[in-house]
């Protein structure tokens, strides 16, 4: 299983704090942000790790990770996204990288409470295809969110929908097979000029390819202002229960 982790685009909506370094290098409590997706993967058994970035301070995050040593990793591999040409543009550049495996995508400002393994071993268990993970939330309008049929199964994801289908989001943890780089190929740009994920989806849905699985524990978003205060607020009081990188040093001593 390959993962990458999507740290491209301009992080306006964050401006003027992303005027001077990468919206995924800003602090979430007591770690840049980009660690804690990295963490998520590493923790669910992923250890061939693709960085996409972007944007002028793409080399800060060479400095930052170095060859991901702080996660018992033996290399990470990087690529640039040039501009910010959405979601699905930022993963179609880790197709050689990903080489015909599954992979579980994270995007770059996800943080999550508990741990993603068992969203990737069910994935690990289905026949192809891919898995998305849902989880209610307050405020789905600021998010793809699904639209079930009678039977809960999934009919289609609409992008941020003024009049919201259900109460769930689609966050950001996609788990591909080979097939998802056919899909990013026939894209079009949306109305906001991107190549939206949530058309890859929906690619899937139609093929009935997709499954789902639902999260327990927070999931949050660090994007904007009130989003990342949210989950530096959050991830602080998850420390201090019970740090998330615990399991570093538990497989260090295991090795
Ligand atoms: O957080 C979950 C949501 O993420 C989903 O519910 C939505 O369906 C999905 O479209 C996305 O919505 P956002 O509008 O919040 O995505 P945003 O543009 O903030 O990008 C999220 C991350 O994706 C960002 O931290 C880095 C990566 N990204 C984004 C763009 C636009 C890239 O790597 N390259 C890009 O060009």
């Amino acid at each position: 299983m390959k993962g990458i982790v999507l740290a491209g685009g301009l992080g306006t909506r964050l401006h003027p704090l992303t005027k001077i370094t990468n919206k995924h290098l800003l602090p979430v409590y007591n770690r840049p942000m980009i660690h804690w997706p990295l963490l998520s993967l590493v923790e669910a058994g992923v250890r061939d790790i693709m960085i996409v970035t972007g944007g002028s301070f793409a080399g800060s995050f060479l400095q930052l990770l170095g060859n991901g040593r702080e996660f018992g990793l033996k290399d990470l591999h990087y690529t640039y996204q040039e501009g910010e040409g959405g979601i699905a543009a930022a993963l179609s550049l880790a197709e050689h990288f990903v080489d015909g495996d599954p992979c579980v995508v994270m995007l770059g400002d996800n943080i999550v409470e508990h741990s993603i393994a068992p969203y990737v071993r069910d994935f690990g268990r289905q026949e192809g295809g891919a898995r998305i993970v849902l989880r209610e939330v307050p405020d789905p309008e600021r998010f793809g969110v699904p639209e079930f049929d009678e039977e809960g199964r999934i009919r289609r994801i609409i992008e941020k929908p003024s009049s919201p289908p259900s109460r769930y989001a689609v966050t950001g943890i996609y788990m591909y097979d080979a097939w998802v780089w056919e899909v990013v190929k026939t894209l079009k740009p949306s109305g906001r000029g991107e190549l939206e994920i949530t058309d890859v989806n929906n690619a899937y849905i139609e093929r009935g390819l997709l499954q789902h699985s639902v999260m327990e524990g927070w999931w949050t978003d660090a994007g904007t202002f009130n989003s990342l205060l949210r989950a530096s607020n959050r991830v602080a009081e998850r420390e201090h229960e019970r740090p998330f990188d615990q399991f570093l040093g538990e497989s260090a001593a295991t090795r």
